[in-house]
């Protein structure tokens, strides 16, 4: 499968949860941008078949280089890894897992039954891990009742390993002077950005500048036909700056701001 093919297919389903991404493509797209991703995330769960690093080697089978290092969220109780392309105009790869012993021994027998219980996931990940269903339907009893202890497990058993996000790459676009115009010019067109630790997270001594949308509730159809609207997916924006003293781009994560932008999908935002 051709690379760009992937991120089309990922795409095609990522719209599914995110009727927001579209419309902001389009938005763009209207003032004459084009649009290319900084990154995309993907959420997993640290178990065997599934962990962070195995999805990870499909990428590496695929050409891209795993950055050695490991980011911590030890709020989140999260790890994540993150692959670059030679070829820079291809998005990142970010892949966070959790950490699922670190969680009450009924969400840990949770989590376990729907990953063990999952035939598609008997052979090594490939491409198609991300694209297709991961596992059946999860219960809606179980989705209510584990989401208040973790908003990340909830999300990942609903949906399965698939992309969590795109980013639009700010440095792509030519017609902000700022990130803030940009999250200004998405507002003004009905948009809601995600304000948990501010609307934008990371500086330019940082390197890094990233804003995102809130998710929205989407319909979702769990087992049994019983279905319910759900927090989806969100876009991101990403400002990278160049490394002082060089010509080239700063391409890492600040796990600082990561953490504020994995409450995009939070049902409650804290602010
Ligand atoms: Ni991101």
């Amino acid at each position: 499968m051709q690379l760009s093919n992937f991120f089309e297919k990922c795409w095609s389903r990522y719209v599914k949860l995110t009727p927001d991404a579209p419309k902001i493509h389009k938005l763009l797209e209207d003032r004459g941008e084009r649009v290319i991703n900084d990154h995309v995330a993907f959420r997993t769960f640290n178990l065997p078949g599934i962990s962070r690093l195995e999805l990870g080697s499909v990428f590496e089978q695929i050409g891209y280089k795993k950055v050695p290092e490991d980011l911590d969220f030890p709020e989140k109780k999260l790890k994540a890894n993150y692959y670059l392309h030679p070829d820079l105009t291809q998005p990142k790869v970010f892949i966070s897992e959790l950490l699922v012993e670190k969680f009450p021994k009924d969400l840990q027998s949770w989590i376990h039954s729907i990953v063990e219980g999952s035939r598609q996931l008997s052979k090594p990940p490939t491409l198609n891990t991300f694209l297709e269903p991961s596992w059946d339907p999860i219960r809606l009893e179980d989705y209510q009742t584990f989401y208040p202890m973790s908003e990340y497990a909830a999300w990942t058993a609903a949906f399965g390993i698939q992309l969590n996000h795109f980013t639009v790459s700010f440095n792509s676009l030519k017609t902000f002077q700022d990130l803030q115009a940009l999250n200004s010019f998405l507002k003004t067109n009905g948009l809601v950005l995600n304000s948990a630790g501010g609307e934008i997270k990371g500086t330019p001594e940082e390197l890094l500048e990233q804003s995102s949308t809130e998710a929205r509730k989407i319909p979702w159809t769990f087992s049994g036909g019983a279905s319910d609207s759900i927090m989806g997916c969100y876009y991101e924006f990403a400002r990278r700056y160049l490394i002082p003293g060089t010509q080239n781009f700063f391409n890492g994560f600040i796990p600082k701001s990561a953490n504020k932008i994995f409450e995009s999908t939070y049902e409650k935002q804290k602010k």
